[in-house]
């Protein structure tokens, strides 16, 4: 497999979310992507602890939490507990992002950091050594089912060469609006890792749309 495809379980069936979790854990995905959302930083509330509890229970691949939430910095211990593999923080809700960093590494976890779309990926120069995820929004975060940003492509060219120059093996993730039609050329741009919630579960045949963007 070519690409790290993560699917956002935020676009699965909440009825019966063991159904979608044992699809994923049988399709060619690498990582099960959440999104923790607080109704405070985005406009939406989505599902916490106790829901990330229940999915880890019955997930076989790593976990990419997505914290789209304020104070971060207070919920590292309790998504280290749960066994998240990556825990990505907004740079928007970080006023320590450094700190924030070392405190998900101390954690045990490996550590990303995500930028809205009007922030520029120069901001995350100084972090580029010591993270291990960059996550671009491609969309403004709070709800699945948007439209991708045209513009998220030269971000990712350049976050490329950035970590390129630095010598840092961070990887870039991509987040909103990602499809069959856009991951090949995302990749070419030098994206690793696709969250894709609407365009899996959406479609006739997740497991078959996972296979293709894992490969595209
Ligand atoms: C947006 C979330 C995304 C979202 C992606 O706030 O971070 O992960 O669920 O959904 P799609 O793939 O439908 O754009
Ligand atoms: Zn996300």
């Amino acid at each position: 497999m070519k690409n790290i495809i993560a699917p956002s379980l935020l676009s699965a069936n909440f009825g019966n979310l063991e159904k979608d979790i044992e699809m994923l854990n049988a399709s060619q995905c690498a990582w099960f992507h959440l999104d923790v959302m607080d109704g405070v930083f985005v406009p939406n509330i989505s599902f916490g602890i106790p829901v990330v509890k229940d999915i880890a229970r019955l997930a076989k691949k790593p976990l990419d939490a997505h914290l789209m939430i304020v104070n971060p910095d207070n919920f590292i211990g309790r998504f280290a507990d749960l066994g998240v593999e990556y825990l990505t923080v907004h740079l928007e809700a970080c006023t320590h992002l450094e700190r924030t960093i070392s405190a998900i590494h101390a954690a045990g976890m490996k550590a990303g950091v995500a930028i809205n779309p009007h922030t520029n990926v120069l901001l995350l120069e100084d972090v580029l050594c010591e993270i291990d995820l960059a996550l671009v929004m491609s969309v403004n975060p709070g709800f699945g089912g948007q439209k991708f940003i045209p513009r998220s492509v030269d971000k990712v060219r350049q976050l490329r060469q950035m970590i390129d120059r630095s010598g840092s093996e961070c990887l870039i993730e991509i987040d909103g609006g990602i499809n069959k039609d856009n991951v090949a050329m995302l990749a070419s741009a030098g994206v690793d890792a696709f969250v894709a919630g609407s365009s899996v579960f959406g479609s006739e045949n997740p497991a078959e749309t996972i296979a293709f963007m894992a490969n595209a």
